[in-house]
Order: C-alpha cells, then structure tokens, then sequence
C-alpha cells in the first residue's frame, strides 16, 4: 500500500516536473524581453523588445520607427556579433540617422517631384529630398511611435500604426500592421499588412543596413552578393528611374552568380544605390538574394513575394555618425537589401502597381535567414 503510495506520489512529482518543463522550461527562454527604450518627446513610453531562439540568435526591436536596432547571430566559430547597424539608447535614433533598421513608408524609395495623380486627382506629397519625396516623407513611419502587442507562443511583435488622411499628402486613413517573428530556423520574418478607406499608395520596407562580419569599421566590399534579377531599373542624377528595365548583363549589376560588392563599385559611383527587377515575380515568396561574408562564414538569404529589391551599399555614409561602439562609421560600413515595389511606381505605368484600393488589403512578407558556412 504504502509502496504504490510512494510510487504514485513520485509518479505525480515527475508528471508535474515533465509538464512544467515543457510548458515553463521550453517557453521560458522564448519569453519575449520588454525593457523602456526612452521617451518621444511627448512623453510616450518607447519600448525595446528582445527575442530569442535555441540558437542564440537574439533580435530587438522598438515600436519607435519600428526599428530593428540589432540583430546577433554567431559566426562559423560560434562567436557572436551583431549584424546590423543601431544603436542602443534611443536619443541617438531621434537625432537623426539614415533609417537604420527602419520601417519605412508610407512609400519607401522615391515618388519624383513628390506628385502622383491617383482616379484623375493629382497628389502634392513632401518633399524631403531635393524636389522628390523620400521614404515616407518628413516624418515617415520611421519616427512615428508604434502600437505593439507581444506574442510569446509566436516569438513574434506586433506593430500596429494609423496613419492619418493628409499625412505627408497622401489620401486616405492608412492602417498598418507589420508583424516581426524570430523563428526557430534562424529567421527574421517581416509579415506586412495595410488597409485603406480611400485609394491611396503603398510601399512598405525594412532598412536594415547589414554587416556579417559584425564589425561597421569593416566595409562590406568583401560581402558576397547573389541577386536573382536578369534586370535593373537605371536612375537619373536624382536616383529616380528612368522607365527602362535594362538587362544586367556585361554591367556592374549583374549578380546573378556571386560577387564581391567591391569588384565594380568604382565604376558606379558613388556606389550601389539601385532597384533590382527580381525574376519569377509571380512565384510567392522565393529566395532572391543571399549575402555571404567568408571570414565570418556567415550567411544571409533573404526571401520575399516582392518584385524588387534596392540594393544600397551606405553610399552617403561619411563618419559623421558613431557606432554603438563609439566608432565613426565609414562609407559602406554596411549594405541595405530593401524589398520592395519600384521606385516612382505611382509614376510609371508600366511598374508594377503601387495602389491599394478601400477593400483590399496590402500584403506582403519578407524573410531575412542566417547560417553559417565553413
Ligand atoms: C535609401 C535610398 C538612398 C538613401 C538611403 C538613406 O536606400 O535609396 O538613396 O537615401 O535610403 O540614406
């Protein structure tokens, strides 16, 4: 009698030990870390959030600007780095910087003379580089403070924003979602979703500036790149294209096998800062690019249903700008591979559309995924 007792007892003991180990022991190290980043300038909280994987790979984000601030993955030997460029206090974020790690929209890329004409009706955006409009605008989504909402059993944020009718000069109440999960197989996915009450446009990316060496004193002539893109779009002075998709072949675009970022960049100066027309548009969610740093053996693939990707090599970084390290951070300290639809889409009729209509809803993924190679 007393032995079944016993036995019971040490049967129950175990059975709860089993149930918390899966249920508290495998979640625990997936609970998502929420830490107070700062404050807007209106006194609004700013939060940093940090998830994790079983393979040590960590990502933080804040709703402010939705911005990625770091992303640390090992390298061949297991060391770890980050591999993006951020910083890690906010003030250095809200004194201005070249959308690191950034959503950026309402429209990413350029919109020439800021103007579109949208069902007959012509639209006055801001201009906040030179005559055209940039990434969003004077206050794109990159500054604006981000609802969230944590999902633990997903390792996923969720970042909500409403962008207002007349903000920045486009129509239409804007609802954003953008849905960042870490996943068990090394991936940060970015789920994008919007929906409108009038026809108005959208061109939502991320602008993480890559490193896989994990050191932004490094420039990335060294990064291998492959872009799945037969075309390219070329651009005028004022990097607005120019309506021609070109074939990369025999030009310093042409990625389709790998390539050392360095071995042409002279002979476009001031560097890459390009829209890519990506083959197989209508396949889903393919692989596109992959990034590759030897030393390191690090590796990054990058997938998306989008049909373009602008590679920009941090051109117009010059030093002004530290480091979280402290350290000046040189031109091409880091590259961006923002997937998108073209730039001045709303301009060029025969680019893929740009329009979201009252609806429909605007949705697209992108999936950045590490490994590491001998
Ligand atoms: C984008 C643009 C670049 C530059 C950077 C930010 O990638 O295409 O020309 O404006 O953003 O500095």
């Amino acid at each position: 009698m007393r032995i079944i007792k016993q036995k019971t007892v040490q049967f129950l003991a175990s059975t709860v030990a089993l149930l918390f180990f899966i249920s508290g022991g495998c979640a625990d190290d997936r609970v998502i870390n929420m830490e107070e980043f700062g404050t807007m300038d209106d006194g609004r909280p700013v939060q940093l959030f940090t998830l994790k994987n079983e393979n040590r790979m960590e990502v933080s984000i804040t709703n402010y600007g939705g911005i990625v601030t770091s992303i640390k993955v090992p390298d061949k030997n297991g060391n770890i780095d980050d591999v993006v460029l951020g910083f890690d206090n906010l003030e250095q974020y809200k004194a201005g910087h070249p959308y690191f790690g950034t959503i950026t929209g309402r429209y990413a890329n350029r919109i020439a003379n800021g103007r579109f004409e949208l069902n007959g009706e012509v639209y006055q955006l801001a201009t906040n580089d030179g005559e055209n409009h940039l990434h969003g605008g004077i206050e794109g989504f990159d500054k604006k403070l981000w609802d969230y909402e944590i999902n633990n059993s997903e390792n996923s944020v969720i970042l909500r924003y409403l962008s207002p009718d007349g903000e920045e000069g486009y129509p239409g109440n804007l609802n954003v979602k953008v849905t960042y999960t870490l996943t068990e197989e090394n991936e940060l996915r970015i789920d994008y979703h919007a929906t409108t009450d009038k026809p108005t446009v959208v061109n939502l990316t991320n602008h993480s500036y890559f490193n896989l060496s994990g050191e932004p004193t490094q420039v990335i002539l060294d990064h291998l790149l492959t872009i799945h893109a037969d075309r390219y779009t070329p651009v005028n002075e004022a990097l607005i294209p120019t309506g021609e998709l070109r074939h990369v072949e025999g030009t310093p675009f042409d990625f389709r096998t790998p390539e050392y970022i360095g071995t042409r960049i002279d002979s476009i100066p001031p560097g890459y800062d390009h829209n890519f027309v990506l083959n197989n548009p209508n396949q889903g969610v393919r692989n596109i690019a992959t990034l590759k740093h030897e030393e390191s053996g690090r590796v990054m693939e990058v997938y998306t249903d989008l049909p373009g990707v602008q590679l920009y090599t941090g051109n117009f970084l010059d030093g002004t700008i530290e480091d979280r390290n402290g350290h000046p951070i040189p031109q091409y300290a880091a590259l961006c591979l923002e997937t998108q639809l073209f730039p001045d889409s709303p301009n060029q009729p025969h680019f893929p559309p740009a329009v979201l209509n009252e609806g429909e809803a605007y949705e697209t993924v992108t999936i950045y995924r590490f490994h590491t190679e001998q």
